[in-house]
């Protein structure tokens, strides 16, 4: 009847007499043999292998030593063995339930933390790199090689000479000098070795954890995703540096040496791309262990009356819409600095003494490129600093005031009755947060793009972006296994009382 009671329902173990106790329910008549002898509590999955059943070691949201039978193969024997062998509960147990899906433990959240927090490190090491004009002084792509900077005098000044050959010392840099290039040099390898740990801070735990098979199911095609996207990231990376050192910039004679702004926001885009990712996915794993283990919902007990309460829904899917304009601002902010856009028109919120600088300046004809001006509007947009610039101002104003509004959402008495406490902790969070964002930006506009406050404006971006990614999650039901696991340790409870 335990065995059973097990069997079907896949409910943990605590003790060994309880499996030893197992073994007595399958006499050896029954053709069951267990390889060898059970030792105090030292199970493991292989021991019961043989017996035909597959006992893996959990891991319990109370990090007790468990087990579960995971699943029973149906061979003929095990079915012999079903519903006669326990005639009096066969109703009951007839339909075994499904295995308990893996769920992810807590050091699987935390590796995703601690991902998502060099994926911040190296946005910030990137945009100072830009803001002092680093980014051009390596000029190869050497992912192995280019570990170690140079180390002899030779070395430098080998890749010194390489240096110059580039636009970017013809044009802006022809006095530099050793030291200085050294400096900007190093400020490049940072970021780029920077790239590299990431690369090996997540793979190798991914590794790790696929093998220990230590993830929830849905984990291992997102986590695989998320670390193409690292190597995705370093190609781009490559590839933007090359629109900063290609020759023919030098028959431009208007032409500024600097990397090409799509380039410079699809690489600003990919990475927070992947800082979001990683960051939801690891939050949504620690809250989720949190759940099985008996733990609240973002602060409330019943998850359903949240989720599926209408006035939340609506909430929710605002605060997409919200996360979605926050992406959009900080993509078009990486315009303004590719084009650097920042060092016009410096002044708030006036542009030249007006609410907007005239159409035919916003929207002029020189940067259409098609005979019929059928891309002027998209032109202008990406590539006239004074549009750019523009856009960016209306987007962030948007942005502002939408965060506001949900903010004040929070206090309606309708919502408030239903929202978690946690969700309205974030959404006062990120109004916060876009007050300080704006601050920002505004400094950095009216100081000339001070490279301190510059930084801080683009890592306060990925800070505004992470309060929204964690309002997300604070309304995103549990997890499939979460919920799964919760509610086995709630029939375990229910069977031992
Ligand atoms: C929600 C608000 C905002 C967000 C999310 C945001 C985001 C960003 C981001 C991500 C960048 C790119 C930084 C880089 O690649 O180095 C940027 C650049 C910039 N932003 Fe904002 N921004 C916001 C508000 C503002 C405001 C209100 C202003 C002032 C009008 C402003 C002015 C600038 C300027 C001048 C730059 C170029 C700085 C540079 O050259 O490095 N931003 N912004």
């Amino acid at each position: 009847m335990l065995a059973q009671l097990l069997l079907g329902n896949g409910v943990r173990l605590k003790h060994s007499n309880t499996l030893l106790g197992l073994r007595q329910y399958f006499p050896p008549q029954t053709g069951l043999k267990f390889r060898s002898a059970v030792r105090g509590s030292e199970f493991g999955q292989r021991k019961f292998s043989s017996a035909g059943l597959r006992l893996t070691r959990l891991s319990p949201p109370d990090n007790s030593r468990s087990y579960a039978i995971i699943s029973q193969p149906r061979t003929k024997l095990t079915r012999l063995l079903e519903p006669r062998f326990f005639s009096a509960n066969s109703a009951q147990f007839a339909a075994p339930s499904p295995p308990l899906p893996v769920l992810s433990p807590p050091s699987v959240g935390r590796w995703l933390l601690f991902s998502s927090a060099l994926v911040f490190a190296v946005i910030v090491v990137g945009g100072v790199t830009r803001l002092t004009e680093s980014g051009l002084s390596i000029t190869e792509w050497r992912p192995i090689t280019g570990i170690l900077p140079p180390l002899s005098n030779a070395e430098w000044n080998q890749e010194f000479e390489k240096y110059k050959t580039t636009p970017e010392f013809k044009l802006l840099n022809h006095s530099i000098t050793l030291d200085q290039f050294k400096s900007i040099f190093y400020m490049e390898w940072a970021h780029r070795i920077l790239g590299r740990v990431i690369g090996v801070a997540f793979i190798v735990p991914l590794v790790y954890f696929s093998l220990r098979k230590k993830l929830t199911p849905s984990l291992p095609a997102k986590l695989t995703g998320m670390a193409l996207l690292i190597g995705v990231q370093g190609l781009i990376g490559w590839y933007m540096v090359k629109s900063g050192l290609e020759e023919s910039l030098m028959d431009d004679p208007t032409a500024v040496p600097r990397v090409s702004q799509y380039r410079l926001a699809a690489h600003l885009g990919t990475a927070f791309v992947l800082y979001i990712e990683m960051l939801g996915t690891g939050l949504l794993a620690l809250r989720d262990w949190q759940f099985a283990k008996g733990g609240k919902w973002s602060g409330v007990t019943r998850w359903q009356d949240v989720v599926g309460h209408p006035r939340v829904r609506m909430f929710t899917r605002l605060s997409w819409g919200l996360t979605g304009l926050v992406f959009l601002t900080a993509l078009s902010g990486a315009f303004v600095a590719g084009l650097d856009a920042g060092l016009l028109y410096n002044e708030f919120p006036l542009m030249g003494g007006r609410l907007a600088p005239p159409s035919d300046e916003l929207f002029s004809a020189a940067y259409a490129k098609s005979p019929d001006q059928s891309d002027l509007w998209w032109r202008n947009m990406l590539e006239n600093p004074t549009t750019t610039q523009f856009d960016h101002r209306i987007l962030a104003v948007t942005t502002y005031f939408s965060t506001g509004l949900l903010y004040m959402q929070t206090f309606r008495p309708s919502l408030r009755a239903v929202l978690p406490p946690l969700t309205r902790a974030a959404a006062t969070a990120a109004f916060a947060m876009v007050n300080v964002q704006v601050l920002l930006g505004i400094s950095t506009l009216l100081y000339l793009v001070p490279v301190p406050i510059a930084a801080a404006h683009q890592a306060g971006s990925v800070v505004l972006l992470s309060t929204m990614v964690y309002l997300l999650t604070t309304l995103r039901r549990p997890g499939m296994a979460a919920r799964a696991w919760r509610e086995a340790a709630q029939k375990g409870e229910a069977l031992r009382r």
